[in-house]
């Protein structure tokens, strides 16, 4: 469904990704491991089209998208989960969630995607009239998903989805990571709890300093040496 084919980003004159290569298959959860400034969110952002690659390509579903403005790229069925959640905050829930449904053919269908944003969210609902501004940071999270998901994308780019929030709300979002992969979705995850990450994921990539040093199955990658050791704590 996607394809990165050996990009290299800038930004200015600082390279910040090298040879970046990397796949995500129709209903997979891919994750991409990393430590801070590995360059995980540079990945996320070039297929978004909010920077361009010098070199190498970016394909979906057999288009190049790696030149399109980002509008373009969400309209084809990208959205992008940012990390702390964003929204207009003087506006009320439910407003930031109509937000994601602008494209005009979604507005139709626009009450019903509500209804199952709150169904996923019930706590989204109790607060549909209440400022986000006045929202924890586990329901600015929620709501980011929540407009992602009216946007009725056909892949989710997730950034760091669990960063900050408590162990209960955390253990939420990755349980509504994976219903939508059940639902049909395909899914990108950055993620910082590697541990959590690639027990929902089907195939894992793990970025240092711009480069992809390890790539494979999930589950095999929980067994390897260097993985164990630095991402994993054993
Ligand atoms: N807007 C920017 N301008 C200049 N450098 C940036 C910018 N965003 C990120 N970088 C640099 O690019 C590298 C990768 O950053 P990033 O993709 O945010 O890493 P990660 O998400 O893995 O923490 C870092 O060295 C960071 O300082
Ligand atoms: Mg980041």
């Amino acid at each position: 469904m996607l394809k990165i084919s050996s990009i290299d980003v800038f930004y200015g004159k600082a390279q910040a990704l090298w040879d970046v290569s990397l796949t995500v298959g129709e209903k997979e959860i891919v994750t991409l491991i990393g430590a801070n400034a590995a360059g995980k969110t540079t990945v996320l952002t070039t297929i978004s089209g909010l920077i361009h690659p010098a070199s190498g390509s970016v394909e979906f579903l057999g288009q190049r998208i790696d030149k399109m403005p980002p509008y373009r790229i969400v309209e084809l069925g990208i959205s992008q989960v940012r990390e702390g959640g964003g929204g207009f905050l003087d506006m009320s829930v439910q407003e930031n969630l109509e937000m994601g449904s602008y494209v005009s053919k979604l507005w139709k269908q626009k009450k019903e995607t509500l209804e199952l944003v709150y169904q996923i969210f019930p706590v989204l609902k109790e607060r549909a009239w209440q400022l986000v501004r006045t929202l924890s940071g586990g329901e600015r999270q929620m709501l980011a998903i929540g407009r992602s998901i009216m946007s009725k994308p056909k892949m989710f780019l997730f950034d760091e989805p669990s960063y900050g929030l408590a162990p209960l709300v955390i253990a939420e979002t990755f349980r509504v990571i994976q219903e939508l992969r059940n639902q049909g979705s395909t899914i990108l995850l950055v993620e910082q709890n590697v541990r959590r990450a690639m027990q929902i994921a089907d195939r894992a990539y793990v970025l240092e300093n711009g480069r992809i040093v390890i790539e494979g199955e999930s589950k095999e990658l929980m067994q390897n040496e260097h993985i164990r050791k630095a991402y994993l704590g054993i």
